[in-house]
């Protein structure tokens, strides 16, 4: 068990906070889970209660810790890309290289062990998990309920957008399309408007809350726009006030007869919304919104990061590689064969898309969860049967190609496959997915960010002649 892990376990020990015992849970108290179950509160409710606690919490860490330092910083880690840097304040999840994510401090299995379901549904509701990454609690069924028919009765978008999506030719990407569309609905942001009549900063999270959830129950109308403008027939069936999230996503899609496919999507998109707060989509929503830009132009920002080949294209590069990799081998390839093909891959200077991460030094839970599911329904699928069997050999080439720190797959390894099953096989589309769920997680962190009134980002930089001089003088 890894040091985070037993950190976070203690923390179920430390006394709460009261009138009596003023001081917070040390800064453990961050990923401490509590079991919520008395009177149903609305989530807005719950976290007013606890701005006041996590408010006191960071008060005492800085008073306490404050001059402390997290660790050193190379030039090397400068120049590639901030990797290890410790800079950054998050939430609502912790990466750890050998454990994977932990969502406040559930892992993957434990999220899907106890966050509540749908009637006869096995997987979590991501209405769950957003209240789990906001609030550190796991919801009673009432509560993620609530949220889901709160989230149907903000979903209908505004006609300017629909005509926006519309006027996009179906050559634009989906993800160019999706975060063209957010940006549209910047036009409605409670935040901006209020920002612009002078509410005072204490009250900015509300606002923030409100335009994040707005958002959040927007995006099924918009993507399923996209899809079905650029894929099908251009008719968006409507969302269902009484159906959970995931399921009005299937439905706007035209998937929602098939129920596995509706219980893929709860997996899916409780399991890509969050990642700490280093990742691109992350760290350029905090980015963005540090300089008080509203959610949906931070969230924009998050779009256009999650769309490089390097971060969430990365699922349609896989598929897109598996295919050409049948193509060229067929269906049933041994061993030998695609071990080689592997190999004119790296040998033709590309990367294998869905292996390697700049974090993870193990099998990615999230690949892991997919198996599970790929394991259960569709143990036979001829894809899903390629996705194993590079499974057991690229992290072997990987490792004797001597370049990849993590040779093991990462989440976008098996998203893909999952989606060609039941019949969604446009590659050019699942980014957008990611991106959906992808707004649970940033949008969490957004709010919380305000409600502790996070400063303007503004890391110093040098030029490389500077970083030279600086050490030669030192000599
Ligand atoms: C995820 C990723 C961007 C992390 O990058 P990183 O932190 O710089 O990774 P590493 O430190 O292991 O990179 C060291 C070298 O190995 C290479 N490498 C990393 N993953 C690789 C892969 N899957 N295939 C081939 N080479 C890889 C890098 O390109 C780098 O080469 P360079 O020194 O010539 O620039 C990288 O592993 C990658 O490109 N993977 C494929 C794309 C992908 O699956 N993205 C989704 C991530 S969730």
């Amino acid at each position: 068990m890894s040091l985070l892990r037993t950190f976070s376990r203690i923390s179920y020990r430390l006394p709460k906070i009261s009138a009596s015992n003023p001081l917070p849970r040390k800064a453990l108290s961050a990923t401490c889970t509590r079991f919520y179950a008395s009177r149903p509160k609305t989530l807005k409710e719950r976290i007013e209660e606890l701005i006041p606690e996590k408010q006191e919490e960071i008060k005492f860490v800085k008073k306490e810790h404050g001059t402390k330092s997290m660790g050193n910083v190379t030039v090397d880690m400068i120049y590639g890309g901030m990797r290890g840097i410790k800079g950054l304040v998050w939430e609502g999840s912790v990466l750890d290289p050998e454990e994977g994510i932990e969502f406040r401090d559930l892992t993957i299995d434990e999220c899907r062990e106890k966050l509540p379901k749908a009637e006869g549904g096995k997987e979590p509701l991501p209405e769950g998990l957003f209240w789990l990454l906001l609030t550190g609690e796991v919801p009673t069924e009432e509560q993620v309920r609530a949220l889901s028919a709160d989230w149907a009765a903000r979903s209908a978008i505004p006609s300017f957008v629909e005509e926006l999506i519309d006027g996009c030719p179906n050559t634009l990407h989906p993800m160019s399309q999706f975060s063209l569309a957010v940006i549209a609905l910047q036009h409605d942001s409670n935040f901006a408007k209020a920002y612009q009549s002078g509410v005072e900063k204490k009250s900015y999270w509300q606002y923030v809350y409100e335009d994040s959830m707005d958002l959040i129950s927007k995006l099924p109308n918009i993507v399923g726009r996209i899809y079905r403008n650029v894929y099908k027939d251009g008719k968006v069936p409507s969302i269902d006030p009484n159906q959970d999230y995931s399921y009005n996503l299937a439905k706007v899609l035209g998937y929602d007869g098939d129920k596995d496919f509706v219980e893929l999507l709860r997996l899916y998109l409780t399991i890509h919304s969050d990642h700490e707060g280093g990742n691109v989509s992350a760290h350029t929503t905090r980015l963005v919104s540090s300089a008080l830009s509203d959610p949906y132009l931070s969230f924009s920002a998050a779009l256009n990061g999650l769309a490089g080949p390097l971060h969430g294209l990365a699922n349609q590069e896989v598929v897109r590689w598996i295919f050409q990799l049948r193509d060229s081998v067929g269906e049933s390839p041994s061993d030998e064969v695609v071990k080689e093909y592997v190999w004119d891959t790296l040998k033709s200077g590309k990367v294998i898309p869905g292996y390697g991460h700049a974090v993870l030094r193990k099998t990615d839970p999230r690949y892991t969860a997919q198996r599970d599911f790929a394991l259960k329904h569709l143990p036979n699928d001829p894809l899903f049967k390629l996705v194993s069997q590079l499974y057991t050999i690229v992290p072997d080439v990987l490792l004797e190609h001597g370049k990849t720190k993590n040779p093991w797959p990462n989440v976008d390894a098996h998203s893909g496959v999952l989606l060609q099953h039941f019949g969604l096989v446009e590659q050019n589309f699942y980014t957008v997915l990611f991106g959906v769920s992808r707004a649970l997680g940033v949008l969490a962190q957004l709010i919380w960010d305000r409600a502790l009134g996070f400063p303007i980002e503004r890391p110093k930089s040098y030029p490389t002649e500077m970083i030279r001089k600086m050490f030669e003088e030192q000599k």
